[in-house]
Formats: structure tokens, C-alpha cells, sequence
């Protein structure tokens, strides 16, 4: 029983998507089938493989009524379209299918829980958009919305939350087979907050408590929350809009905050214990995790940021593409992340220098690519007289260039994409302060086309941002102002 506006959708993006050339994508990283795609939602492992559904716009290349594009893979690497799964059909989520997630029933089918969006005029003339949690349930492909939908509205507030924001249900599973889930929420100071609500079959459900406030210390609405045990510790990932820079943390605007903590399962209370960004670099935002079958917790987030994602080429048919999915875990009171370590089985043609002297530039035979995996780690030629200043440089030719930076006595590690395509004055730098011992770095790079992701210290920190530079330009180099010494390796990603 598809509707008329999904059957559309489908008819649309299988016509549309023929008009994507397959270089003009990134390979390994999903990318919209086509239009435009925001958040992960639903990511899960159903039925033998990973599905991720995501936010999506296929009509067009901006925002724009959301619908739940889909995909699935045996490895996350490699992904297949299958047909738009939801689109805004009904009367209580006309104006968008905004995000949400999955779970499998015990009766094999799968759930998913989403937030219906529908504007209201307002006394002032102007829209708000009224939001509820909505149900729908399928095989993997087709998806039925519940005839009882809403499931969750404005009688299942706390006092003073604003129905105009209450989105992006995250649900799990529990081990005595009821389920919980968090949706972000905006209580009466303005800022954001996290409800927790459950459900003894997924049906049904009630508010249980207000599991974090903000008290408008990161930003202010706090969206797309995920809520998780790892390593021993209780992980929240929400993403704040509005967000006000704090030291070297959270410089995006609409950022990503990981709050960790402990967490006492008897009386569903969260204690906070630390606080950092997920990702130091210009395009991540609204990170969805999911438990592999062999017990690893996967990352992946959408590969943009409300901020900058304004600046793309009108006429491009696509535009929006996900992160590498990213292995996390806690070390030291952090969250640690990795690149999927399925991606091993990508690498080809390496190539290796060993304790190579940078002091100027230098150009490495076979040093190029943009779909490549480039582990290195630098070290001071004279432990005494530290360099100044390390770059790498890629998707270089003599008009375009990315480069990542070190300074040691600053501790700084810079992004720059000024010269990577984008046609528009939006922030093309930013800095992270990285650990080091005297000018000692560990660095990996994954380039896939149109992105770099840079693992700084074996996951201690990650800087991401998207390019849009033309693929002729593939050199890599690297330079440096004093003296360093450099091993590196480089393998293609094929
Ligand atoms: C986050 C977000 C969500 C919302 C969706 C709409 O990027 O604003 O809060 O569900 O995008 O597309």
C-alpha cells in the first residue's frame, strides 16, 4: 500500500539517478542516491545486512520536504540503493519525515521510529512546525506507517518542552526485550534537553524521564541524540545548534557534543563526568551509532554542517554524503575513533618511505590519489631544535590544494580547504588542539574524492571536511619549515 507521493519518489530517483556519473561520487562513502541527504537515520543491522536510511530531498540538491532515502551493505563500505522507504503522506507528518531509527521486532519485522513534522500558522502570520514521534513498520523494503500514529506528542512532555521541538527519536532495544529510546528536546530556558522514553513492545510508549539538561551551557536545542554503553562508560552524542566556542571545543556552530558519564540503571540516572566535540573539523554533524554483530559500536555521521553546506554548485544533481564509518571507544576518559577496519581490505598499491627528511617540500614518487588510506608519523630531525611548522598537502594540482598542518609550539593542527573548489566565502579552516611530545604526531588520512577524514594520535581526535575540488587533482605533498622526519605509507582504496 505505497502511496501516490512515495511511488512518486521512487519512480523519480531511479529516473534521476541515471545522471550521476559514478566518478562524480564519493566511492566508499554513501552518498545520496540522488538530491540531497542530511542525518543518518534508522542505521541497523537487519536481515544480514547494515541498512542506513537517511534524511532526503529527492527532488532537488537543497532542503526540502524530507523523506527517508535507503541503503544497504555487507561491510558499510560498499552500499546499494534500495527505493525511498518513507515520504510525507500523511496528515500528521505532511510537511517532512524528519529523523529517527530502527529496531527489529521479535516477530522479524522491523520498526522504525521517526518524527512527523506539520507546519501551523501562527498568530504572527508565520509557520511553526509541530513535532510528534511516528511509527512504521516493515520487511526492509516497504514500510507501513501505524494506523495509531502519533505515538508520542505534546501530552508526553514534561512541563514548559516546546512542541515545536521534540525530534529525532533514538531507540534500542533492551535485554529483557522492552525497548527505550532518547529524543532531543527543547525544555522552557530555551537550550535543549534529552527525554527518555519506553515501551514494553515497541508500540506503545511513555516518557520516563528528562535523561540530560543542557541549562544552556552547549548551544541550544539539542538534536539527534544517541544513548549508549561502551568500554563501561554511559556515552551521550546529541548535536547543538547555536553552540558557542569554548577554548579549542565546539567552534561549528551547529557542533557535536559527547557527554560521558556513568550511568545507574535502576533509577535511569545519568551523571556526567566529561565533555568534548565528536569531530574538530568543518563537516560533521548528527552522528547515529549502531553494535555490529561481533559487539563493535559504529559511528557514522552526516559529512556536512548546517553552517557551510549552503556553498554547492547549483546544477550538481546530488549533494550530501555521509563519514567513514568509525569504530569508537574510550580511552582515558575519551572518546577514541577509527576508521571501520573493514577498510584494511580496500587497501592496494602501497607505497612506503621510511625516515624521510622534510625541510622544504618534497615530492614522493607515487605519493598521489584521492581515494587513498595515508598513515604517517613525524618526528624532529633535532630533538633540540623543534620545527616550526609540518604541512601535507592533497587533491593538489597547480590551481587546487587541502592541506592539514602542524605547528608544535602552538600544539595546533589546522584544516584548510580555501582552495578545494568552494566557490562561496563560507569557513574554509579550522583548528584543533592535538597532544604531542615534542614535535612527535601520528596522523592517518582517508581521502574518498570529494573528503578527507584525519585521525590525529590513533583516534584521539578526528578533523573532517568535505572538498569539492575536480578529481584531475590528485597530487600529494608535503613540506615543512625546519626539519622533520617523516615515515609514511600510502595504499589506494579500491
Ligand atoms: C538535524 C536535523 C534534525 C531533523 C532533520 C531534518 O540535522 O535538523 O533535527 O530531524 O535534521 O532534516
Amino acid at each position: 500500500m505505497t502511496s501516490q507521493t512515495l511511488r512518486e519518489a521512487r519512480t523519480y530517483e531511479e529516473a534521476s539517478e541515471k545522471f550521476i556519473k559514478k566518478e562524480d561520487r564519493p566511492d566508499f562513502h554513501l552518498s545520496t542516491r540522488t538530491g540531497w541527504l542530511n542525518d543518518p537515520n534508522g542505521f541497523s543491522y537487519y536481515k544480514g545486512e547494515y541498512h542506513m536510511f537517511y534524511q532526503y530531498h529527492p527532488y532537488d540538491s537543497h532542503w526540502g520536504p524530507m523523506h527517508w532515502g535507503h541503503a544497504v551493505s555487507k561491510d558499510l563500505l560498499h552500499w546499494r540503493y534500495l527505493p525511498a522507504a518513507l515520504a510525507p503522506d500523511e496528515f500528521y507528518d505532511r510537511d517532512g519525515c524528519f529523523s529517527g531509527s530502527a529496531v527489529e521486532l521479535p516477530d522479524g519485522r522491523q520498526l522504525l521510529m521517526y518524527t512527523g513534522v506539520v507546519k501551523e500558522r501562527q498568530k504572527n502570520g508565520g509557520f511553526s512546525e509541530v513535532q510528534t514521534q511516528c511509527l512504521a513498520v516493515g520487511d526492509g523494503l516497504d514500510y507501513e506507517k501505524y494506523e495509531n500514529n502519533p505515538v508520542l506528542d505534546e501530552k508526553d512532555l514534561p512541563p514548559g518542552s516546546s512542541r515545536f521541538d521534540f525530534r529525532d527519536p533514538k531507540m534500542w532495544k533492551k535485554e529483557d526485550g522492552t525497548y527505550c529510546c532518547v529524543i532531543g528536546s527543547r525544555p522552557a530556558d530555551g537550550s535543549g534537553q534529552i527525554l527518555l522514553y519506553t515501551s514494553e513492545d515497541g508500540f506503545h510508549w511513555s516518557f520516563q524521564k528528562i535523561l540530560a539538561s543542557n541549562n544552556n551551557r552547549f548551544g541550544k536545542m539539542w538534536e539527534c541524540p544517541d544513548f549508549f554503553m561502551l568500554d563501561g562508560k554511559a556515552v551521550l552524542l546529541t548535536s547543538p545548534q547555536d553552540m558557542l566556542p569554548q577554548g579549542f571545543e565546539y567552534h561549528n556552530g551547529n557542533g557535536t557534543l559527547c557527554l560521558i558519564g556513568d550511568f545507574d540503571e535502576e533509577t535511569d540516572t545519568f551523571t556526567e563526568q566529561h565533555n568534548q566535540s565528536i569531530d574538530y573539523g568543518i563537516d560533521f554533524y548528527a552522528p547515529q551509532t549502531i553494535l555490529t554483530p561481533d559487539g563493535r559500536r559504529v559511528m557514522i555521521g552526516w559529512m556536512q554542517n548546517w553552517d557551510t553546506c549552503g556553498g554547492h554548485v547549483q546544477e550538481n544533481l546530488w549533494f550530501g554524503q555521509m563519514s567513514l564509518p568509525r569504530e569508537i571507544f574510550i580511552k582515558n576518559g575519551r572518546l577514541y575513533q577509527k576508521p571501520i577496519r573493514e577498510l584494511y581490505d580496500m587497501r592496494s598499491g602501497k607505497v612506503e618511505y621510511q625516515s624521510v627528511l622534510v625541510s622544504d617540500t618534497v615530492n614522493l614518487e607515487g605519493m598521489k590519489g584521492r581515494k587513498a588510506d595515508i598513515e604517517l608519523s613525524i618526528w624532529p630531525e633535532d630533538e633540540k631544535n623543534v620545527y616550526h611548522k609540518f604541512s601535507v598537502r592533497f587533491a593538489q594540482n597547480a590551481q587546487y590544494q587541502t592541506s592539514v598542518s602542524f605547528r608544535p609550539k602552538e600544539s595546533v593542527l589546522k584544516i584548510d580547504r580555501k582552495f578545494s573548489g568552494s566557490r562561496r566565502a563560507v569557513i574554509h579552516q579550522r583548528r584543533s588542539k592535538v597532544n604531542h611530545e615534542n614535535g612527535r604526531l601520528k596522523l592517518r588520512l582517508i581521502l574518498d574524492q570529494y573528503s578527507v577524514e584525519i585521525f590525529v594520535n590513533d583516534g584521539e581526535q578526528v578533523m573532517t571536511a568535505t572538498m569539492y575540488t575536480e578529481r584531475e587533482a590528485d597530487g600529494i605533498s608535503f613540506c615543512a619549515d625546519g626539519e622533520v622526519r617523516m615515515d609514511v605509507v600510502k595504499y589506494d582504496l579500491v
